[in-house]
């Protein structure tokens, strides 16, 4: 696809963080990053089971940078200033006949509570409708998951039901999701 479709920047300025699109390099940050955090992880993300080791996170950081060149998958490392990586924000499954996507997140667990997950997926959103042009963002957070649909909430999603039995957690346990949606406020549909 691409050139057809809009491009976000690969940088973007948040009051108190940087996001930068992965980069081959970004293995070991994220490595410490997931390192501390694994355990408020699991069962929530995919790949919380285990802790990947530093080459297999320099691979999905190169993957991760070259499906954003390919316009497949846009995903965000959130730096603090002094160099720390404190998160990930992205935007997949892409249906660009709509457009719509959805977004995914999750934060260094000791830099929880200051609002910074807030901000990094707030300024995501606004390029994904503001940049991409998106109509529907989609959020799926697991019923059990509370911190992360709370998130969706503050962040101005609204709740439109729940998709029982619609997927698998990290340990194998069938779960449900609270399907959460934002729509662009310019182009509404016909009744
Ligand atoms: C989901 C997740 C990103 C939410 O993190 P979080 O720290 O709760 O969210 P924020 O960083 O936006 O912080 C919000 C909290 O900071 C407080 N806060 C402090 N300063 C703030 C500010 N300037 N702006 C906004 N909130 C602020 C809020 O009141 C809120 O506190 P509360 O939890 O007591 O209500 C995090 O828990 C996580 O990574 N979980 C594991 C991975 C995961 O589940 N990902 C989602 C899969 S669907």
């Amino acid at each position: 696809m691409t050139d057809q479709h809009p491009q976000p920047p690969h940088e973007i300025r948040t009051s108190r963080l940087t996001l930068r699109a992965a980069r081959a390099g970004d293995g070991q940050a994220l490595h410490d990053a997931i390192a501390v955090s694994l355990p408020d992880f699991f069962p929530w993300l995919s790949f919380s089971a285990q802790l990947s080791d530093v080459p297999t996170l320099d691979q999905v950081s190169q993957s991760g940078q070259e499906a954003f060149a390919a316009g497949t998958f846009y995903v965000w490392r959130a730096w603090e200033p002094e160099g720390m990586l404190v998160g990930t924000v992205d935007l997949h499954t892409f249906n660009w006949e709509v457009p719509a996507c959805s977004v995914g997140y999750w934060l260094r667990s000791d830099r929880r509570g200051r609002g910074y997950a807030t901000e990094f997926v707030s300024a995501v959103i606004d390029v994904a409708f503001g940049v991409l042009g998106m109509q529907r963002i989609e959020a799926r957070c697991d019923v059990r998951n509370e911190r992360s649909w709370r998130l969706a909430e503050r962040l101005g999603f609204t709740l439109e039901g729940i998709a029982r039995n619609d997927d698998r957690d990290a340990a194998g346990v069938l779960s449900s999701s609270r399907v959460y949606s934002r729509i662009c406020s310019q182009e509404q549909p016909q009744a």
